[in-house]
């Protein structure tokens, strides 16, 4: 019998089996439970639950039927507002831990806990569509998924008709409701039926074989057109305060140069009348970045595909005032965090969305740089994912 004392990181439940520390799924602070151990190394073991012998006082009925084995989520069992609290507080002990930064971090929450995801990625192997499940690469075929928006679960019924073998179904939604499915598959995809109305788009292994390859989304006041192969924020409304975050914060009439861009969406959302450069690695979403910038009314703009790393070089000549990052969870690479260095921009706003390599990179920009403003913001509700919003100013 094993009492779970903490939750790490990954949202898993923490307890000692033999004096070793002990993950285990689907577990909450003042569980009593019985264990087996599915893994163990010599630092620690991971383990799944055999029986709760008592639930914690935090526990909640999951909505979810497919919550006790699906990888999808971690938090359909606990109140949002205790999702909030760990948040929070691993925010604030990783940048303590590993940047020596103290500092109390509010928390914006996103106005859905369910039904927020414009987009989700379903898994297919040997031709069963749903989520690995949380421990194994099994797939948990699901037909609802509770964080998707509802046109996006309208959909998954009909994907078995696409014959999918093995690969990925990626399904995107906008705000009036269109679908555009990219599908990744080892077999040749051909449509049969009739396809629903509000499909705009299918791409199957990079080829278009139905309607158009991109979606128009908006968010706040902006529309932004979205490629198959584009990132975008997969929630419209936390994104959309991250756009209030940065025109609250932004030094005014600098040049900005928006790294790790995207479909151009941070740069945009200034709405800024000076030099607005960017810089990304996929083309298509440049080609929407270009078209973005138009489409809102930007007109001196300079966006380039490539890799950040290779690509700052040029910058250090063009009176950079602002940089933003919004870089993958790898944070910066180091060749990129000198380079900015180096361009000295008076201010850089960095949106994360993996804590410990935000704290590793503040760790490095802490000497030159103040912190002047920092919100963690809940980008991925149910999940032990957090995003952050920080505004750092030259000393
Ligand atoms: C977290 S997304 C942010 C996108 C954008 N800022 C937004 O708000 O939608 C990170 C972006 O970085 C791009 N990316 C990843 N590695 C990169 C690299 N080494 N150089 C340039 N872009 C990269 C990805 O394609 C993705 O579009």
């Amino acid at each position: 019998m094993y009492k779970i004392t903490s939750l790490n990181d990954q949202g898993l439940g923490v307890c000692f089996v033999d004096n070793k520390i002990t993950f285990v799924y689907n577990t909450l602070i003042g569980d009593v439970i019985d264990l087996e151990i599915i893994k163990s190394t010599s630092k620690y073991n991971l383990a799944k639950v055999t029986k709760y012998i008592k639930r914690s006082n935090n526990y909640c009925d999951s909505k979810c039927p497919h919550f006790d084995k699906c990888g999808g989520c971690n938090f359909l069992n606990m109140s949002y507002e205790d999702t909030l609290i760990f948040k929070k507080n691993k925010l604030e002990r990783i940048l303590k831990k590993f940047a020596n930064i103290e500092t109390n971090i509010d928390i914006v929450s996103s106005d859905n806990r369910y039904n927020y995801r414009n987009k989700i990625t379903l898994q297919v192997n040997n031709k069963k569509i749903g989520y690995y499940s949380y421990n194994t690469n099994e797939i948990v075929e699901i037909n609802n998924c509770l964080l998707a928006k509802e046109s996006i679960n309208e959909i998954i019924p009909i994907l078995k008709d696409f014959n999918v073998n093995n690969g990925k179904i990626i399904i995107r939604t906008n705000y009036i409701n269109e679908i555009l499915i990219n599908i990744i598959s080892d077999n040749d995809i051909k449509l049969i039926g009739d396809i629903p109305k509000n499909i705009k788009g299918i791409i199957a292994n990079d080829k278009v074989i139905h309607g158009e390859s991109y979606l128009i989304d908006t968010i706040g006041n902006y529309n932004f057109k979205i490629s198959y192969d584009s990132f975008f924020q997969v929630n419209n409304y936390v994104a959309n305060i991250i756009f209030e975050l940065i025109n609250k914060n932004i030094l005014k009439d600098e040049n900005i140069l928006d790294l790790y861009c995207g479909v151009g969406t941070l740069g945009i959302s200034t709405n800024t009348n000076n030099k607005l450069y960017g810089i990304e690695i996929v083309k298509n979403a440049i080609d929407n970045s270009i078209y973005n910038a138009k489409l809102n009314h930007i007109n001196n703009y300079d966006y380039k595909c490539g890799k950040v790393e290779y690509n700052l070089n040029k910058y250090t000549k063009e009176n950079i005032g602002v940089v933003i990052v919004d870089p993958p969870r790898k944070g910066l690479d180091k060749k990129a965090l000198d380079s900015i260095i180096t361009i000295n921009p008076k201010q850089i706003i960095y949106v994360s969305c993996d804590p410990i390599t935000l704290a590793r990179d503040l760790n490095t920009l802490k000497d030159r740089y103040n912190i002047k403003y920092i919100k963690a913001l809940d980008m991925f509700p149910n999940t032990y994912h957090v995003e952050t919003f920080v505004s750092l100013e030259r000393k």
